[in-house]
């Protein structure tokens, strides 16, 4: 079996990353990096790459937890991975993502929800989904003192009332409506927006006008920063992959090649072999199998 290869990350001391960080990278036209994570291991090794934020997706709720969509996704589920990642990351800015049905039947559920991110689970900010239905919810919890990043265009969330999951955004005007809800969401406090799956040069004229930092997914490189599923990214999620998705490895592949070596090696009984294997010195067994003998009934 040969041996896992490791890179090496150049890493110098990092400075955590702050909701004020990503304003200071808009202004210097410096691109900011976003990535997913549900778990420990994955926040690790994406703090330790040098991303500068994390965002714990109700897309757990597909890539890990298997459902159809993200409806099904709970508050207790998203606070669960939440921790896990908290654990794992030190320098990057992390976000919770408020799962469907906690935030949008009441203005004080969105803060006592958005607080419990914060809280309980090691989060610096909270994701919404939504545009001018949800200005009354973001104002409240940012006046709690809680940083509100912003979701427009697919907001998987909606994805019954849109038809599906399908880009936004694409006739005149739904456009108007999608850079009025934009604006809207920075007066009301947003420190950052999501754009996902809308056209490319609308996503860009948002990000001109706008002073807070879009991230985009599927909405082109105009963004002041760039997110992904990472299961999507790294070949880990099979069933579909967006076309805005590049796959920068397979790692399904390397699972199952690793599990189906696995199993042959122990039906071969070549795992374990001597270098996993512990003993005990001669002597001792021998006393051992004596002191056995003279037990045996
Ligand atoms: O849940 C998620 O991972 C997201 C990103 C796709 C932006 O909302």
């Amino acid at each position: 079996m040969s041996t896992i290869p490791t890179v090496s990350i150049a890493s110098q001391p990092k400075k955590k990353v702050t909701t004020r960080t990503f304003l200071q990278k808009k202004t210097r036209h410096e691109p900011i990096t976003v990535l997913t994570a549900y778990d420990y291991p994955t926040a690790l090794a994406l703090d330790r790459a040098g991303i500068d934020a994390i965002l714990v997706g109700d897309s757990l709720g597909m890539v890990v937890l298997g459902y159809q969509n993200t409806l099904p996704v709970t508050m207790e589920d998203m606070l669960h991975h939440c921790k896990a990642v908290s654990r794992g990351a030190e320098t990057a800015l992390l976000i919770g993502d408020m799962p469907f049905m906690s935030y949008q039947v009441s203005v004080s559920e969105a803060v006592r929800n958005a607080g419990r991110f914060l809280q309980e689970a090691g989060m610096d900010a909270v994701k919404l989904e939504g545009g001018r239905e949800r200005l009354e919810s973001v104002q409240a919890i940012v006046a709690a003192g809680i940083p509100v990043m912003g979701h427009l265009g697919l907001t998987p969330q909606s994805v019954h009332l849109l038809g599906g999951f399908r880009p936004q955004g694409r006739n005149a005007a739904a456009a108007r409506r999608l850079i009025e809800d934009a604006h809207l969401l920075e007066d009301a406090g947003c420190f950052s927006i999501v754009l996902e799956s809308m056209p490319s040069r609308l996503a860009t004229m948002i990000s001109e006008q706008l002073s807070i930092p879009t991230i985009g997914i599927g909405a082109g490189p105009g963004c002041d920063g760039q997110v992904l599923v990472t299961h999507d990214l790294l070949g880990l999620f099979q069933r579909f992959t967006p076309g805005f998705v590049k796959q920068y490895a397979n790692i399904y592949q390397v699972m199952e090649t690793a599990f189906a070596g696995y199993i042959e090696e122990v039906k071969q009984r070549s795992f374990p072999a001597a270098e996993h294997t512990t003993e005990m010195p001669d002597a001792e067994w021998e006393a051992f199998i004596q002191d056995n003998g003279n037990h045996k009934g």
